[in-house]
C-alpha cells in the first residue's frame, strides 16, 4: 500500500530560527500546506491523511549538513560511506539535506567532475543534496566552467584549498583571481584554510624526528598554520569584496580570526564541524594506533581540550555561523595505509549521523544555545547562505516538508555497533546525547521512524542553487557601489624629477640637477 501523501504533525512545538509556537503542521505533496492550531477536522483523520502525534516534542526543520564527502576518491582510497548509506545515516540523525563536494584534479574539467558526482549520487541519495565544486587550478577553461556551473548547473559555492600542496592547493595570486571571479558570478568562495607549504615542511621534520604515528599529523600543522591561512584568505577576499566561507574551523585561534574579521565588518562565515565541537585532538596521543588514526583529519582536531567549548560559545554568539560534519569516513584497513607514516593516513572522520545530537547535547542541553539558535546553526543559516531559504531551513507554508520530530529529553548513546554508517569506527563512541530524532520526514514522506527506514535509494533530489544569494550579496553589491576607491583630484606635479640610468638606478651626475617637463 502506498504511503499516505498527506501528513498532519499534531500538537508539537514548531521551532524556527526566530520563534517557536505550539502548532499543527499539515503536509501535502511534499510541502507544508498549513500551520496553525487544531488543523485536524472534527470527526478525525480522513482517508489518506496520516496523523503523527508530536505532543511534548519539538518539530524542527530538517538539518542541513553543509559539508560531506560521500564515496570520495582521496589519498589512494575511497571514503566508505557512499551516497546511499551516508544519506540514510543522515536521515537517522535528523539531517534531511547534505551539500557534498565535487573535486576535480588539477588540469581536469570542473563540469565533468560535477557530472561525475551527480552520476554517483542521483540514483543513490535518500535525502536531498546539492554540490559545492572545488577549484584546484586556474585557466580560461576553469573561468568559463565556473560560469556554466553557476548559470546552468545550480552551483553557487566553490571551495579552494590552501593545503594539500601539489594536489589541490592554490597560491595566493590564484586565490585572488578565483575570489574576484566568484564575486563577478555571484558565488561564495569557500576555503580550506591551512598553510600547505608549512604542513609539507613540518611533516618532513616530524618524520626525520622518528615521529611516524598520528600525533605527527597534528604536530606538523599546529593551530598557527590554520590561523595564518584563515587571516590570509580573509585578507584576499576582502581585497576583492568577495564573500568568504571558511570550512571546518577547528582551532580557537582560527575561530578568533573569523570573529575579529566579522567585528571588522568583513562578509565572512565560519563553519565548525561536529568533530571539532564534540571531541578533541588528545586522541592523537592514544597508545592504540587504530584509535588515534581514526581521528586523523585536516585541519586536525586540537589537543587543547577547551577547544570544543570555545567553538560552541562562538557558534552560540554568531561569531561562527553554520555547522557541517566533513563526513569522510575510512575503515581501519584504509587508515592503515599510513601505519608507518602519518602523512599516508587518509584524512577524514564521521559526523553526518551524529551532528544534530552532538550539537544538541553540547550546546542546547548545556545551556549555551536555545532551541531557535540550534535550528539556525544546524539548518537555517546554511539555507540562507547557500540560497536555499525559505524552501529549506524553515517550517512555513510553502516550504519543503523536511521536518524532524525531535525528543529533547530522550537520550541515546553513540556507538559504531549501532550507528547506520558504513564505517567501522565512531569518533563519538560512548557519548550520551540528549536530543533524539523520533521521526524524519523528507519532502513530505516519513523516511525514518522509531529506528526503521522507509526510504529507497533515489528518493532524494539534487537541489540547484541560484547565484547572488540576497543574504550575502546585498551587502557586497552595496559596497561595490559605495566603497570603491576614487583617485584624489590634484594639479599635476611640475617640479624636478631625477634621471634614471638604464638599470633603473639614479644617475649620480644628474641627481638633483635635471629638469623635466610633465604634461
Ligand atoms: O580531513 C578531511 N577534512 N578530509 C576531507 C577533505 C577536506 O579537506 O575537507
Ligand atoms: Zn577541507
Ligand atoms: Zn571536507
Amino acid at each position: 500500500m502506498a504511503a499516505p501523501s498527506r501528513l498532519l504533525i499534531r500538537g508539537g512545538r514548531v521551532v524556527n530560527d526566530d520563534s517557536s509556537q505550539v502548532a499543527d503542521v499539515l503536509v501535502e505533496d511534499g510541502v507544508v500546506r498549513a500551520l496553525g492550531r487544531d488543523l485536524l477536522p472534527p470527526g478525525g483523520a480522513p482517508a489518506g491523511l496520516r496523523v503523527l502525534d508530536a505532543a511534548g516534542k519539538l518539530v524542527l526543520p530538517g538539518g542541513i549538513d553543509t559539508h560531506t564527502h560521500m564515496q570520495f576518491p582521496f589519498m589512494g582510497s575511497r571514503s566508505v560511506d557512499d551516497f546511499h548509506q551516508g544519506t540514510k545515516a543522515a536521515l537517522a540523525g535528523g539531517t534531511t539535506m547534505i551539500i557534498d563536494f565535487a573535486i576535480p584534479h588539477k588540469g581536469h574539467s570542473l563540469v565533468e567532475a560535477f557530472e561525475t558526482w551527480r552520476s554517483w549520487a542521483d540514483s543513490k541519495v535518500c535525502c536531498d543534496y546539492s554540490l559545492h565544486v572545488a577549484v584546484t587550478w586556474w585557466s580560461d577553461q576553469v573561468k568559463e566552467e565556473m560560469k556554466i556551473l553557476t548559470q546552468e548547473k545550480g552551483v553557487n559555492s566553490f571551495k579552494m584549498f590552501m593545503a594539500y600542496k601539489d594536489l589541490y592547493m592554490l597560491r595566493d595570486v590564484e586565490l585572488y583571481t578565483v575570489f574576484s571571479w566568484c564575486k563577478e558570478i555571484g558565488a561564495i568562495a569557500q576555503v580550506h584554510a591551512e598553510n600547505g607549504d608549512l604542513i609539507a615542511e613540518g611533516a618532513k621534520k616530524m618524520l626525520a624526528l622518528g615521529i611516524t604515528g598520528p600525533e605527527g599529523h597534528e604536530l606538523c600543522r599546529p593551530e598557527a598554520v590554520e590561523a595564518e591561512a584563515t587571516l590570509r584568505a580573509i585578507t584576499i577576499a576582502s581585497a576583492v569584496n568577495c564573500p568568504l566561507y571558511v570550512v571546518h574551523v577547528m582551532s580557537k585561534s582560527a575561530a578568533r580570526v573569523i570573529a575579529d574579521a566579522r567585528r571588522d565588518g568583513k562578509v565572512v562565515y565560519g563553519e565548525p564541524i561536529a568533530a571539532g565541537l564534540g571531541t578533541d585532538g588528545t586522541h592523537y596521543w592514544n597508545r592504540d594506533w587504530h584509535h588515534a588514526a581514526h581521528h586523523v583529519m585536516g585541519p586536525p582536531l586540537r589537543p587543547d581540550p577547551s577547544t570544543p567549548d570555545f567553538l560552541l560559545n562562538l557558534l552560540a554568539n554568531d561569531d561562527l555561523t553554520t555547522t557541517g560534519s566533513d563526513h569522510c569516513t575510512f575503515n581501519t584497513c584504509q587508515k592503515a595505509l599510513g601505519k608507518d607514516d602519518f602523512t599516508k593516513i587518509p584524512n577524514g572522520v564521521n559526523g553526518v549521523e551524529d551532528r544534530m545530537s552532538v550539537i544538541w547535547e553540547k550546546a542546547v542541553h548545556s545551556g549555551k544555545m536555545d532551541e531557535n539558535r540550534f535550528v539556525a546553526v544546524t539548518s537555517t543559516n546554511a539555507a540562507k547562505i547557500f540560497n536555499l531559504y525559505p524552501r529549506k531551513g524553515r517550517i512555513a507554508v510553502g516550504s519543503d516538508a523536511d521536518i524532524v520530530i525531535w525528543d529533547p529529553k530522550a537520550t541515546r548513546t553513540i556507538s559504531a555497533k549501532t550507528h547506520h554508517q558504513a564505517v567501522n569506527f565512531n569518533i563519538f563512541e560512548g557519548m550520551v546525547c540528549h536530543g533524539v530524532p523520533l521521526v524524519t520526514i523528507s519532502r513530505g514522506r516519513v523516511v525514518y521512524e522509531a529506528g526503521v527506514f522507509t526510504v529507497t535509494a533515489g528518493h532524494g533530489k539534487f537541489i540547484p542553487r541560484k547565484p547572488f544569494a540576497d543574504y550575502i550579496y546585498k551587502r557586497i553589491k552595496q559596497r561595490d557601489e559605495t566603497c570603491a576607491p576614487t583617485p584624489v583630484e590634484r594639479e599635476p606635479y611640475k617640479g624636478e624629477v631625477v634621471t634614471l640610468k638604464s638599470r633603473g638606478t639614479e644617475d649620480d651626475s644628474t641627481a638633483g640637477t635635471s629638469k623635466q617637463a610633465h604634461h
